[in-house]
């Protein structure tokens, strides 16, 4: 669940909906999108998952104390991503009983709690960031972002880390949700090329750069501030994933996209990072 509070809409940026009028001609729809239907709040979401069996409770872009008292009410752990060790350890005094470290090169939105109201968010990479949060708090510490095969998990174990988040890698499992053309953008994705925009939801996210985000950044700041920012192209996303239009949809993906490699059920994709790690690990550590 995402915990970001709303942020307030950016007068510099002009009004999304009106940036997109040429993609959703394309799309065949009406210039103006239905009215926003007002998120969920986190408690809201939290409590439906408990209710419908969750037996965790992870939570990002934000402090995870919003929904302290209802994990621990369901005795459930409340895992916390943070980009930064401050973050990491805001975290844990607020509850949190996992951190997940997010490192720069992440697919999907950063997960720094506040953002400066304009200009770059900062980014740690994962190799700085893993050992300084691993220092910093004294909880398990899951490594997210760049790992995408056993070496990153064996590498993730060599600084601390007590396991990895991986998103990217399962973009083009069997059970991904990701159409044909946004799977082959991610396989083919160059390590130059995903960025970080604030274009499409308000909040930083990193992807693949396409027609969707070239029209939202040049609308300028999200006139429309977070999360209100996604609502405006919310149903023209919907209906590039029906016509699998990779260039009107958000491409979130991190950098490492490239090593996706093949399709296959999620489950196998686990048990192959655990069994490459492993002969990593053997290799390394030869018997005397
Ligand atoms: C398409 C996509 C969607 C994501 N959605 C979420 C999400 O809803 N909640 C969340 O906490 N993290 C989400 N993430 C971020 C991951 O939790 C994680 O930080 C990241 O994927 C790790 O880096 P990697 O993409 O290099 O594996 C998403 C990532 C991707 C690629």
């Amino acid at each position: 669940v995402l915990v970001a509070p709303p942020t307030p809409p950016n007068p510099r940026g002009r009004d999304p909906r009106a940036a997109l009028r040429p993609l959703r001609a394309e799309l065949h729809l009406p210039d103006e999108p239905p009215p926003a239907v007002p998120p969920a709040s986190p408690q809201e979401l939290v409590a439906a998952g408990l209710e419908a069996g969750a037996t965790v409770v992870s939570v990002g872009l934000g402090d995870p104390g919003v929904v302290r008292h209802l994990a621990r009410g369901a005795g459930a752990p409340l895992v916390a991503m943070a980009a930064s060790v401050e973050d990491a350890v805001r975290a844990v005094q607020s509850g949190a009983d996992v951190i997940v470290a997010q490192g720069g090169e992440a697919g999907g939105h950063r997960s720094n709690f506040d953002l400066p109201e304009d200009g770059d968010v900062p980014l740690v990479g994962t190799f700085a960031l893993i050992p300084q949060v691993v220092r910093a708090v004294d909880v398990p510490v899951v490594a997210a972002g760049g790992v995408m095969d056993g070496r990153g998990l064996a590498a993730a174990l060599a600084l601390g880390a007590q396991g990895v988040q991986m998103g990217t890698r399962f973009l083009v499992a069997a059970e991904s949700g990701a159409t044909d053309g946004y799977r082959r953008r991610v396989r083919g994705a160059r390590d130059t090329e995903t960025v970080i925009t604030r274009a499409v939801s308000g909040r930083p996210a990193r992807g693949i750069p396409n027609r969707l985000t070239a029209a939202l950044e040049a609308a300028g700041p999200p006139a429309l501030g977070w999360p209100r920012q996604a609502s405006a192209s919310a149903d023209l996303r919907a209906a590039a994933v029906r016509e699998d239009h990779p260039e009107m949809l958000p491409l979130w993906a991190g950098q490492a996209a490239g090593l996706a490699g093949d399709v296959g059920p999620a489950g196998r994709i686990v048990q192959e990072v655990v069994a490459e790690a492993a002969e990593v690990l053997r290799t390394l550590a030869p018997p005397a």
